[in-house]
């Protein structure tokens, strides 16, 4: 007879059963070495660690959910592309694609037995994950640049409940907040990942970058040109990095076709609409949902778990 194809969600069925299992509003979340996984996520996540084959010049974008992800994407492919697409020109790839279909998720390729897409992409290869850097595989780890952006936990906490209001729109601040705060929250606990990436930042500034959200956002240009140099890329004295930053500046691409509300989905996400991406895009929305007391808490929380790492929010 003929040999059953397996998915990586068959292949992995029994492992992912054994795992400790949470619920978090719309997701199932399994415990998988230490973090709090979405689980259908788990079986692309284990392909990746054990089936991942790296080059030397891969680029991966990381980070935790809505903390960044979608414009670290479009800087990312804009600047390594821009000779081939020069940013200011009306064609460019970014004017007619999300960029969740301009830069992949590893682990949704894995999960979806689509390896081939990933060999298929040139170098240097751009891709992206929201997994803790515990969990990439050791080759990643000593071998590819990582590049991490990073938000202040309130503003991601607001951020995360409004993009899990459009799948469940009865969802209380109350229940994400909370979910953040004892760490059982999708990819959490959320300052271990952090922590992660911190550290491996520290260690090897070289392959991995740690950025900020709130930076991107108060100096653009200056963080567009540390990320250039660190993917290997760097932009001369007399090149116009403005013009990176105005192709993926929020009002520029909230205002795209591409992404208007009703326009469809973007990349792994089969349930989100594209405008779901960009909401409001600033620094400091956290006090128009959470008292000065729940704020109190969350940055004490992560105070608390930070100290003596040398990392501050
Ligand atoms: P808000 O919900 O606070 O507006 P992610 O891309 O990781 O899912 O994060 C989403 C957050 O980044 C949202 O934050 C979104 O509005 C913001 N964002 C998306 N694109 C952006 C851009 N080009 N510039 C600034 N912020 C952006």
């Amino acid at each position: 007879g003929t040999v059953p194809e397996h998915t990586p969600k068959e292949e992995f069925r029994d492992l992912v059963a054994s795992l400790p299992r949470r619920e978090q509003s719309i997701l199932e979340l399994r415990l998988y070495q230490g973090f709090w996984l979405p689980e259908h996520w788990v079986p692309g996540t284990i392909v990746f660690q054990r089936r991942f084959a790296p080059r030397p010049d891969d680029v991966i974008l990381a980070s935790y959910p809505k903390c960044g992800t979608t414009w670290l994407k479009a800087l990312a492919f804009a600047t390594a592309a821009r000779t081939a697409y020069p940013p200011a020109s009306a064609g460019h790839p970014l004017r007619r694609l999300n960029p969740h279909d301009c830069v992949p998720f590893i682990d949704d390729i894995f999960a979806t037995g689509e390896d081939a897409k990933l060999d298929a992409l040139p170098s240097p290869r751009l891709m992206n994950t929201h997994l803790p850097y515990a969990l990439l595989p050791a080759p990643v780890v000593t071998g590819c640049r990582v590049a991490y952006v990073c938000r202040d936990p309130k503003d991601m906490v607001v951020s995360l409940w409004h993009f899990l209001r459009r799948a469940k729109p009865d969802l209380s601040f109350a229940d994400t907040f909370e979910s953040v705060c004892d760490g059982t929250v999708a990819a959490g606990p959320v300052w271990d990942h952090v922590l992660s990436y911190w550290r491996a930042s520290v260690a090897c500034p070289d392959r991995a970058l740690f950025l900020w959200y709130e930076d991107l956002l108060h100096d653009p240009a200056g963080n567009v040109r540390r990320l250039a140099e660190f993917m290997g890329c760097p932009f001369s004295a007399a090149e116009d990095v403005a013009a990176v930053v105005d192709l993926c500046s929020f009002d520029e691409m909230k205002a795209l076709e591409v992404n208007r509300p009703g326009s469809g989905t973007a990349g792994r996400y089969r349930v989100m609409p594209r405008d779901a991406f960009f909401r409001k895009g600033v620094a400091g929305d956290w006090a128009n949902h959470m008292t000065p007391e729940m704020a109190a808490r969350l940055d004490e929380i992560f105070r608390e778990k930070i100290r003596g790492t040398g990392l501050a929010f």
